[in-house]
């Protein structure tokens, strides 16, 4: 019988398509990530890994599997996680979970963008710590997204689909990417910018939504935050390491950043401890893809990629590079 790694405690149902396919499973059964070493204990001997995006393989992991290892299905989009190169070496297929998890994100960087835009925890700060006396015309004045001038960095899937949000609540819509996207121009009438600088120079809102790799961590340093306009508004739902949080705290504190709704954190579950005293964030524990109904696809697309792989066929969310 071929065994499967979960590397966390999930429904039985979820599990369900590996165990009726014949699988043997051996689930990690803790909601937190299990150490490297907790990993390379559990991995010899599996066909497959079913991971989660705070679980690292490389090939210290994939090496203590065996060479029986065909399959690495993580229940996230982003792969960053997982050394590609490292699989593909050694004839192991990744597979991920797109398209199923877009609007759970680009929902949940709206959330960020309004709570920021309208202040919407030092509202409920204020309320909560019984000093509220009452409407006031000056107060927690808050920002109008119509016609603010929104830029995207990353317009894929998840910036595509946030950029169709901001648009309804009649925003300007500014992205840069690596490619130019005639569709989101013809559909939201979204303005490429093909250099990074110039365009945060325009940004009164700026959301990321590109991968993390080696050329993107960092993107935002302490030089391109700088760039923002005084008084601009930050929202991350990619991942963390995109944005320099040392720096980020800096621009926050002296006041250049108005607010930052943050998703994602650089050394996740650690959070800068400056960011946990201001008051203009707003800091969400990596909620993006987690609706009941996103989650229940993003595992019935990784289960489904697992039991493809180990009868011989390609699903189509293997990774490709
Ligand atoms: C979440 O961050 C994901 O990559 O799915």
């Amino acid at each position: 019988m071929e065994r499967v790694l979960v590397t966390r405690a999930l429904p039985d149902d979820w599990l369900e398509p590996l165990a009726a396919a014949g699988l043997e499973l051996d689930v990690i059964e803790q909601d937190e990530a299990p150490s490297d070493e907790l990993l390379r204990s559990r991995a010899p001997g599996c066909a497959a890994l079913l991971v989660m995006l705070g679980d690292r393989v490389d090939a210290a992991l994939l090496d203590a599997a065996g060479a029986q290892l065909r399959a690495v299905a993580t229940m996230s989009v982003g792969v960053d996680h997982i050394e590609l190169a490292a699989c593909r070496a050694r004839g192991v297929a990744v597979a991920n979970t797109p398209d199923v998890l877009t609007d759970a994100t680009a929902d949940l960087a709206m959330a960020l963008l309004l709570a920021l835009a309208r202040r919407l925890a030092e509202g409920e700060a204020l309320l909560r710590s019984g000093a509220w006396s009452g409407w006031g015309p000056q107060q927690l004045l808050g920002r109008d997204l119509a016609a603010a001038r929104v830029l995207i960095i990353g317009p894929g899937r998840i910036g595509s689909a946030f950029a169709r949000r901001v648009v309804a609540f009649g925003a300007r819509v500014a992205y840069h990417g690596r490619r130019r996207r005639p569709e989101l121009e013809a559909e939201l009438g979204a303005h490429f910018e093909a250099e990074l600088d110039t365009a945060l120079t325009r940004a009164e809102v700026l959301s990321l939504h590109a991968p993390l790799t080696e050329a993107t961590h960092h993107l935002l340093d302490a030089r391109r935050l700088r760039l923002l306009p005084r008084g601009a508004l930050l929202v991350n739902t990619a991942r963390g390491p995109l944005v320099d949080e040392a720096a980020l705290v800096e621009a926050l504190r002296d006041g250049h950043l108005a607010g930052a709704g943050l998703d994602v954190f650089e050394r996740e579950p650690a959070v800068h401890p400056g960011l946990l005293t201001l008051p203009n964030v707003v800091l969400l524990p990596h909620l993006g893809s987690a609706t009941q109904g996103t989650r229940r696809a993003m595992a019935d697309l990784a289960t489904g990629a697992i039991n493809a792989v180990l009868r011989g066929a390609s699903p189509e969310n293997l990774i490709s590079s």
